[in-house]
């Protein structure tokens, strides 16, 4: 579309061009005008004034559709996903050995799994694997349109998870036994205060006898990247740029640039600008026991090394007393 309507500017340049008088700007009606008008006659110049109106209609296509895509889509928009699936998968691979491990009781008793912020699903799929049955949901639609293809490969069959749109802090959670959360999804929620409320909600899902796990951006996260170089990488078919910044202690800013292939071997670029508020994690315990859930708070959840300033919180809602 947009290619054709540079098509319709040339031509109408062109047309232009050709009747194109010295005296154009005098404010005198120009020679050549007049010999357009008389020879080329009225159905060009409405032919132009159409062209026109299609490329003004083009041009407002492109835009409502690149404002729209841009705007609806929020963070981790198609581009990125891809990238995050193909380039990121490290973490969940690192965090999924002790997670397993915290979540055996809840596999035991055949309990249900709630992810939050699922992303691709890559850890999804290693909780699929060891038997669990799980909701894997994630505020990006593009993530989830990654792990929709991601999980329908690879999942077993009849044992592909329920996947669902949930953002983080106000949408309501389901009742579950587990619920896990890693690569920090709660760190994007817009404040400190909204990340309170997600923990409180979080609290309030789990049945009695549920287990925690999710990893938490501390306030050490920042102090420990300032004036972090750019970032960059490269994969057969994308490539990445991140620029970093910490404009306050509790805020960690990501400017990311991605290029993906086309089908066609040209390449397209997105770009993203990802805040995580960091916060002050020794807080989340005393939080959390408000409402009747114990964690602590730890360096990793097993015998991975998470990066700096990455805490892992793990903890359960006692079991009921039977009367
Ligand atoms: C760094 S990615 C981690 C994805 C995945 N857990 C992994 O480890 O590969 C952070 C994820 O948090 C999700 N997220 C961001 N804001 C969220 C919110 N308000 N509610 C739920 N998920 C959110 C993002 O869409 C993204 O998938």
């Amino acid at each position: 579309m947009a290619l054709g309507g540079l098509g319709v500017v040339r031509g109408v340049v062109r047309v232009i061009k050709k009747n194109e008088s010295p005296h154009a700007t005098s404010g005198e009606p120009s020679p050549s005008r007049a010999v357009w008008t008389t020879t080329l006659g009225r159905p060009v110049a409405n032919s132009i004034r159409s062209s026109w109106v299609i490329l003004r209609f083009h041009h407002l296509f492109w835009l409502c559709q690149h404002v729209w895509v841009n705007s609806s889509d929020g963070l981790y928009r198609h581009d990125l996903a891809v990238v995050h699936h193909k380039g990121f998968g490290f973490h969940a691979a690192a965090c999924a050995p002790g997670i397993l491990e915290i979540l055996a009781p809840v596999r035991a008793r055949q309990g249900l799994v709630l992810e939050l912020g699922c992303g691709t699903g890559l850890l999804t799929k290693e909780l699929i694997a060891a038997g669990h049955q799980v909701i894997a949901t994630d505020a990006s639609a593009g993530m989830l349109e990654v792990a929709r293809d991601f999980l329908g490969e690879t999942a077993p069959a009849g044992r592909a998870p329920e996947l669902r749109l949930l953002a983080l802090p106000d949408d309501p959670l389901p009742q579950v036994d587990a619920i896990v959360a890693i690569g920090h999804p709660l760190n994007y929620l817009p404040d400190a205060a909204s990340i309170d409320r997600a923990l409180v909600a979080i609290a309030e899902a789990l049945r009695p006898g549920g287990v925690v796990a999710l990893d938490l951006a501390d306030l050490e996260w920042g102090a420990a990247r300032q004036n972090t170089p750019n970032y960059s990488d490269i994969g057969a078919e994308w490539a990445i740029i991140t620029r970093f910044s910490t404009p306050r202690p509790d805020l960690f800013v990501r400017d990311i640039t991605t290029f993906l292939a086309n089908p066609d071997g040209s390449w397209r670029r997105d770009d993203e600008h990802h805040e995580n508020v960091l916060v002050d994690t020794s807080q989340v315990p005393a939080l959390m026991r408000g409402h009747g859930v114990e964690v602590e708070v730890r360096s990793s959840f097993g015998t991975e090394t998470l990066p700096r300033g990455l805490r892992a919180v793990v903890g359960h809602r006692p079991p009921a007393v039977p009367p």
